[in-house]
């Protein structure tokens, strides 16, 4: 639909040939940022043809992301170590994939975490060259935020430290390396961090082994295993805990999926075959109140919560989850089981609205005649304070999706979305309009649809530094749809 599109994905390939040249210019601090154009963009590669491997959905169970074990419990923290290192996966059967993932895991390791009990996790980088780790949603201190030039050499180790002083909410750890986040979280550095408020045990929601975390993401994986990152829409592998279209069974009752779209660039709509999904999670925690839905629009790296009951569907029912453009996964409804869990009708108010003493914009917008891509006509300088907020300030962000007739060419329109860091904000209207079902609890990322505007209400608490915003189709934020904001 837009030949353009193909211009802009300036992707590299990833595989097992190429991983040394693909990484081989983020070694140094600074060697992905250049003082003149911004960005450098080293991961360039000739385009090339593609023959996709064949994918035959429902042959593989879907598995859980392992969860980590601490290495040592003291002083109300957990401390827990994770490696950076290249692996295969598996993830079409037959077909060894190279990745670069936590401990070699194609899903990282969940990290599993309880309100006010805090974590330290030492990544251990074993690349031949630099990344970093962010905790997306997360209300972290600056030094452990991940912040773009923030690097975790190669060969050596880093240290971050988790408060864990916010609500319970599904959250997730990604690469965040100057110039390389789109690289390495495409090529597999992703993993969850459920962060556990044991005071919403008295809700009664489906847990334990029916409290189910499902990272989706789509690939472009060719014929001899190698996941190709070129062209985004040849991006058809939709991938479920990284394995391609699984299968899953479930039990005739109640189930708390969590998930997460982990995709670098695709926009998912996601729908049961017209099954109810009750959505009871976004981004920032446990909503107001449960929003009963049959189609869901996930933009990168949201999240939702969502209760599913099978016990609606006969044992033998298989239940796909698509998104538009094929299957994502099946349930198969294989057995009967007891089911005490509930939803009920009210869930976690939002927090207040303070009143707002400054309120700022936000343009997002791309470059057709070159790959850089802005916000308010700039590309990200991880050396240049974009925005100071005070701490404690309340502030309102306006955000808007200048991409429409791209290129001048009408009708032409491109998506964005807008992440934050450091808070969860509230979603305050959509071109004055409402926000969009299941925008009504905190949330950390929102989609801004092309020439729309988001106005977002943020409450900067508790620490200093610096942090970021930006687009979260990765391939547009290391290009340069990021700004660099100061507590201060
Ligand atoms: Cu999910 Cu700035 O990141
Ligand atoms: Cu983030
Ligand atoms: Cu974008």
């Amino acid at each position: 639909m837009l030949s353009r599109r193909k211009v802009l994905a300036l992707g590299g390939v990833v595989s097992g040939a190429t991983l040394a040249g693909v990484f081989r210019s983020a070694q140094g601090a600074d060697v992905s940022y250049d003082e003149h154009h911004g960005m450098v963009m080293p991961k360039s590669q000739p385009w090339r043809e593609v023959t996709d491997a064949p994918v035959t959905p429902f042959t593989v169970p879907m598995p859980l992301p392992s969860v980590l074990t601490p290495t040592a419990s003291h002083d109300g923290c957990d401390f827990y170590r994770v490696a950076i290192r290249t692996a295969n996966a598996e993830i079409i059967p037959g077909l060894q994939t190279p990745v670069i993932a936590f401990d070699g895991r194609f899903v990282g390791p969940t990290i599993r975490a309880k309100v006010g009990r805090r974590v330290s996790v030492t990544f251990d980088n074993r690349l031949g060259e630099a990344a970093n780790v962010h905790l997306h949603g997360g209300h972290t201190p600056s030094a452990s935020d991940g912040f773009s030039m923030d690097y975790i050499n190669a060969g050596t180790q880093r240290v971050y430290d988790y408060p864990n002083l916010q609500r319970g909410a599904t959250l997730w750890y990604h690469d965040h390396a100057m110039g390389f986040e789109d690289v390495h979280v495409y090529a597999g550095m992703h993993g969850f961090y459920l962060l556990d408020d044991p005071a919403e045990s008295r809700f009664g929601l489906p847990g334990g082994q029916y409290d189910v975390p499902i990272m989706i993401r789509d690939a472009q994986i060719d014929d001899t295993g190698a996941m190709i990152k070129q062209d985004p829409d040849a991006r058809k592998v939709l991938i479920a805990n990284g394995k391609a279209q699984p299968y899953f069974q479930v039990a005739a009752r109640k189930y708390r999926l969590r998930l997460l779209n982990a995709s670098i660039y695709r926009f998912l709509t996601l729908s049961l075959g017209g099954a109810e999904m009750i959505q009871i999670g976004s981004d920032g925690g446990l909503l107001p109140a449960p929003v009963s839905r049959t189609e869901l629009p996930m933009s990168p790296a949201e999240r939702a919560e969502i209760v599913v009951d099978f016990s609606r569907h006969p044992i033998g029912t298989k239940l796909v989850l698509s998104d538009t453009i094929g299957p994502v996964m099946r349930f198969d409804v294989t057995r009967h089981a007891a089911d005490q869990s509930r939803v009920p009708d009210a869930l976690v108010p939002p927090p207040s609205l303070p009143a707002a003493t400054v309120t700022r914009d936000f343009a997002l917008s791309m470059d057709p005649d070159n790959p850089s891509h802005y916000i308010n006509g700039r590309t990200f300088d991880p050396n240049r304070v974009d925005v100071s907020v005070r701490r404690g300030a309340t502030e309102i962000w306006r955000v808007t999706n200048k991409d429409t007739d791209f290129g001048g060419e009408p009708g032409v329109t491109l998506d964005h979305n807008f992440h934050l860091h450091l808070v969860q904000f509230r979603v305050l209207d959509r071109d004055g309009g409402p926000p969009l079902p299941g925008e009504s609890g905190l949330k950390d990322t929102v989609p801004v649809r092309p020439g729309e505007t988001v106005r977002l209400q943020a409450t900067f608490t508790d620490y200093p530094g610096r942090y970021l915003y930006h687009c979260h189709m990765i391939e547009h934020s290391a290009y340069g749809m990021m700004g660099r904001f100061d507590v201060v």
